[in-house]
Order: structure tokens, then sequence, then C-alpha cells
């Protein structure tokens, strides 16, 4: 279908929540963009773009899942813009003609069509999903990208709706009500991914071989979609440290997205063989892009710096935080604190006090000491989200070794964090 007569369809209604939407253009501020950090020079910058392009916008081959499996296309058809926007899917205003910007400002585009997401789709603006649509403007199929969880937007054109945050974590993306859509999947499953909630995702409830949906572990556990920033000598990723990076691009690539490609590691019994292997050839570059990840800093104004130069003295000293903290990645399984490139040094879940359940299910059984960085981007807390803020964490360790620290200390804390 011509560009013309899909600008018809967009173009014809307008609801009251398109008012509103344009009501609110100018009323945020982007000034989570302006204080992001630039990219770290030093990494190969043809390397890096390709990276980027990989994580931004390749699928795999997923559409094995999401189409031929989940047949998520035929739901995504019928999801209004405003439901995907309230399940957390982000549009990248970068990717729209200036002629639908300027239909969005004037209110001219109907939130409530179902045919504005395919026109969305199309236009390849929905951040983290790709969508191929027919001349007949039919969406045939969907796929997914690692943007969809690790990317946000910021809004500077509404919420949810503006330039791209890559590395920022999607917490109120809803994965689980997005998936429970699927005509594919038995009410239980529905129900269990449906009680996962904004910002959760079980990477370890089942995985899919190319063909099948292979069960993993039940009853789902959900964890925080993390983000993915500020992993740079930082030796082993995930919260409980299976591998590298580029391992567990391997195994989310293949058995989470359901890519089309190779996954095998005996620990956790997983062996997947697809050919052609269209992951291994691109973790390479997907490595180089998501090291050049900086975090971002804190906004302007957004903690008291004299409180956090006390917060400080308290993380090194009576606390006891840096002692499993170190800087300058504040984890103790960095290049440089780490025992060893090939051995992570993780903790017991009951010496840092949390839930043993997610780690037993991973390749190490521990929980690796995260890495803090832009904390104040991604509440809650913890591998499961068990902190809602930041007091809830420095209450959590006050209470687990015993620390006595006063409601001024924990404060102090509470802005250091803030900083970080
Ligand atoms: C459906 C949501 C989802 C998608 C899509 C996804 N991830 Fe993740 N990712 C997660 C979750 C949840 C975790 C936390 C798992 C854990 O640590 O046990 C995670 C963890 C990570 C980590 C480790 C972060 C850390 O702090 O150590 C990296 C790196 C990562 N993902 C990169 C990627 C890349 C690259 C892709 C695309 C190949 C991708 N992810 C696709 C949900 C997702
Ligand atoms: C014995 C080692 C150890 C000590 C001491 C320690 N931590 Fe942690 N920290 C960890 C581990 C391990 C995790 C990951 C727990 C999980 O998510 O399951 C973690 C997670 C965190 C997180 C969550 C980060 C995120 O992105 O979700 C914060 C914040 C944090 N710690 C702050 C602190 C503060 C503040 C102190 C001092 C009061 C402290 N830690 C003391 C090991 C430690």
């Amino acid at each position: 279908m011509a560009w013309s007569s899909h600008r018809r369809i967009i173009l014809t209604a307008s609801a009251a929540f398109v008012v509103a939407l344009a009501s609110s253009i100018g009323a945020l501020e982007p000034q989570t963009a302006a204080t992001m950090r630039k990219p770290v020079p030093d990494t190969d910058e043809a390397k890096r773009r390709e990276g980027q392009a990989i994580f931004r916008y390749d699928t795999f081959g997923d559409e094995q899942l999401w189409t031929d499996v989940l047949r998520m296309h035929e739901v995504v058809a019928t999801v209004p813009p405003a439901t995907a926007l309230a399940v957390g899917l982000k549009v990248d205003v970068e990717a729209l003609p200036a002629a639908v910007i300027d239909a969005l400002k004037r209110g001219q585009v109907d939130l409530t069509n179902p045919a504005v997401t395919v026109e969305l789709l199309r236009l390849n603006a929905v951040v983290g999903v790709r969508g191929t649509v027919s001349e007949g403007g039919e969406l045939t199929r969907v796929g997914i990208t690692c943007a969809l969880c690790h990317s946000s937007v910021d809004d500077s054109f509404t919420k949810g709706i503006g330039k791209r945050m890559d590395g920022w974590a999607n917490t109120d993306l809803n994965v689980g009500a997005i998936v429970a859509l699927s005509p594919a999947l038995d009410p239980a499953t529905k129900a269990e991914f449906n009680a996962w909630g904004p910002g959760r995702y079980d990477p370890r409830h089942h995985a899919f071989d190319g063909t099948r949906i292979i069960p993993l572990n039940s009853p789902s556990i959900p964890v925080v979609l993390p983000p993915i920033y500020g992993l740079r000598n930082v030796g082993f990723e995930t919260f409980t440290a299976d591998g590298p990076i580029s391992y567990w691009n391997s195994y989310v690539g293949v058995g989470q997205m359901g890519g089309h490609g190779n996954f095998r590691d005996p620990r956790i019994g997983l062996d997947i063989r697809q050919t052609p292997d269209l992951v291994t050839p691109k973790l390479d570059a997907l490595l180089a892009y998501q090291l050049s990840l900086r975090s971002p800093a804190p906004p302007k104004g957004s903690f008291d710096p004299v409180a956090a130069s006390r917060g400080e003295r308290l993380f090194s000293g009576v606390a006891q935080c840096a002692s499993c903290h170190k800087g300058p990645t504040f984890t103790d399984v960095d290049i440089l604190n780490g025992p060893s490139p090939q051995v992570p040094f993780l903790h017991e879940p009951a010496e840092v006090g949390m839930d043993p359940r997610y780690a037993a299910r991973s390749a190490t059984g521990k929980y690796r000491t995260t890495p803090l960085r832009g904390l104040w981007q991604h509440a809650p807390y913890f591998h499961d989200g068990s902190a809602a803020d930041l007091l809830a964490v420095v209450n959590h360790y006050d209470r687990l070794f015993a620390l006595n620290l006063t409601p001024s200390q924990k404060a102090d804390l509470v802005e250091y964090l803030k900083s970080l």
C-alpha cells in the first residue's frame, strides 16, 4: 500500500487521548537524553555501529517463535497504539517522517486505531519490535530485538515517544502481559506470564529450540529487566554470573528470543542447534556495542551532593558495602578485583539475604555482586525486585548485617547511591 493511503488511515480521526498527548508536548523536559554520557571512544567505531544495528534491529530470525509459533502478528494487528504504549512499548521519534510528527503534534493521529500500530511497525518505529507489512497493509510477520527489554526513549515527544536510549532498562515494559496475548498459549501459562508485572521477565522458565517451546523451570520466577550500560570491565554478566556478555547474549538470542542459531551449555542441559546460525557470527559486534554503553549520569539536582559525600564515607566505612561493591565498577567480579578471568567470585544467597530459588536454576547457584550503575534509573532493586527503592536496599543490609545505622546515616547512604 502506498504511503498516501496509509496517511489517510492515520490522519482520519482524533481522540481525546490525542488531544491530551498534544497538550503535553513541551511539558516534559528531555533532560535524560542530555545527561547521557558520550560513547567510549576507544572501541572500533565500525564494529560499534554494526553492533548497534544488530542490537536495535536484528531479530536473528526469531519470527520463527513470535510469528510461526506464538502467532503474535495476529494480535499485534488488533492492538491500538495507546494500549501498546500503556504496556511499556516505546516509539522511536527519529524513525517517524516529518508528516507523521506534524500530524501527531496537531492531534490528528488516532492512537486508538490499530492500523496506526501496523503503520508504526512498517516505519520501523516501535523500539525492539520488527514487523513485515504486506502491500495490502496486513501485518504478516513480527519478531523482537534486544532493544525491546534493554532500551527506553527520552520521552522528548511525549511519554513513551522520543529518542532511543540504548542500554536503559525498560522498567515499565510488561513482557508477560504482551506474550500472554498469544492465541497459542494455554490459560495456565497466560496466567503465569500475566503475574510477572512490568519491568520483569523470567529467562529460566522455558527455552525455544527452533520448533518447540521446552519447559525449563516451574513455577515461574521473574527477575527485573536490568540495564546493560556500564558493563565495561565487569567480568561476568547476569545476576548469577553464568558467563561473560557473549555467553548470555547467545543464551537469550537463541533460547529466549527464539533466534535461528546455536546455543549449548551442559551445565544447564541445553543444546540447541539450527543451521544457518544467525546469532553466533554477530556476537562480537554486539559485544563491542554493549561495552560502549556508558551509565547515564544522574539528572541535575536529583541528589544532595553534601549528604552523598557523607554517604560515600559510610559506604566504604561502617556500612561495609565496599567489601563487596568495589570501585570503579562496584562489583567484586570485575577484571581488577575478581580472583580470575575464568572463575567468578560469588556469594551464597544466604550470605546476602537473597531468595535462593532463582540462583538454583542458574549454572552457578549463587549471586554476583551487582555492579552499581545508574541506580537512579532502574528501581526496583535486587534480582527479584524485592527492594522497591534505595532506602529498602539500605534497610535490607541494615537488618542482615546488624549495622544499626541511624535514620540520617541511612538517608546519606541513599543520597550516595542516587549519585552512582
Ligand atoms: C524479553 C526481554 C529480554 C530481551 C529481548 C533481551 N534481554 Fe537481556 N536480559 C533480560 C533479563 C530479564 C536479564 C536478567 C537475567 C539475569 O541476570 O539472570 C537480562 C540480562 C542481560 C545482560 C546482563 C546484564 C548484567 O547486569 O550483567 C546483558 C548484557 C543482556 N541481557 C544483553 C542482551 C542482549 C544483547 C540481547 C539481545 C541478544 C538481550 N539482552 C535481549 C531480558 C531480556
Ligand atoms: C557480602 C557482599 C555484599 C555486601 C557487603 C553488600 N552487597 Fe550489595 N549486593 C551484593 C550482591 C550479591 C547483590 C545481588 C543480590 C541480588 O540481586 O540477588 C547486591 C546487590 C545490591 C544492590 C542492587 C543493585 C541493582 O541494580 O539491583 C544495591 C543497590 C546494593 N547491593 C547496595 C549495597 C549497599 C548500599 C551495601 C552496604 C550497606 C551493600 N550493597 C553491601 C553483595 C553485597
